[in-house]
């Protein structure tokens, strides 16, 4: 039976996203991770205010290559912190610029509060597929088990998926010739 190969892969300005990252990877059962880095300085105010103005925009930004090939994996696994209502500028970058190669996806954002249910659906249009599974963590929820039951339940279902994923390509592998 081929395995299912996963990413995870996330863009984080501030820490929190990353924790939630490395959380899922964890639950995954090691899946590969990939931080996706943008070449704009974004720390401190000006990089917090350049954010917001990048994000009330839609701009792109420039990221560095990874060199990864994302079409080799059966799943991405994205995360995403909500800037201004919209998904952070690093992650539309880089879902418009992979969109063509994911095969499947599944969401987790991280947020103050608001507008998760908007992300989740820009999510969606900018990649142009429905999520396997998709989770969020308000900020101040972060390393609560709350937060970490939720997280484990997102890990349930994404596993549930690669499990049926499986058994699919068992069956295609096992289908007769002609
Ligand atoms: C420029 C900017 C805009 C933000 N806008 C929102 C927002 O509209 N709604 C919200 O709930 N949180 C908003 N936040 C808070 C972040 O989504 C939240 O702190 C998130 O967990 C940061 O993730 P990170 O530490 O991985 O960068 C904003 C943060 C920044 C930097």
């Amino acid at each position: 039976m081929r395995e299912i190969r996963t990413l995870v892969v996330y863009y984080s300005r501030s820490g929190h996203t990353r924790a939630v990252a490395e959380e899922i990877a964890r639950a995954l059962g090691g899946a590969e991770v990939e931080e996706i880095r943008d070449t704009v300085d974004r720390s401190g105010l000006r990089g917090y205010w350049r954010s917001f103005r990048d994000a009330i925009r839609k701009r792109t930004t420039t990221l560095v290559n990874s060199g990864r090939n994302v079409g080799d994996y059966d799943l991405v696994v994205v995360g995403v912190p909500v800037w201004v209502g919209a998904p952070s500028s690093p992650v539309r970058t880089w879902l418009i610029a992979h969109a063509g190669e994911i095969h499947a996806i599944a969401f987790f954002l991280t947020h103050g509060g608001s507008a998760r249910d908007r992300v989740f659906r820009a999510l969606a249009a900018l990649s142009g597929r429905s999520p396997v599974a998709e989770v969020s963590v308000r900020e101040r929820e972060l390393g609560t088990p709350e937060a970490s039951a939720r997280i484990a339940a997102f890990a349930d279902e994404v596993r549930l998926w690669m499990s049926s994923a499986e058994l699919r390509s068992m069956k295609t592998e096992k289908a007769p010739v002609g």
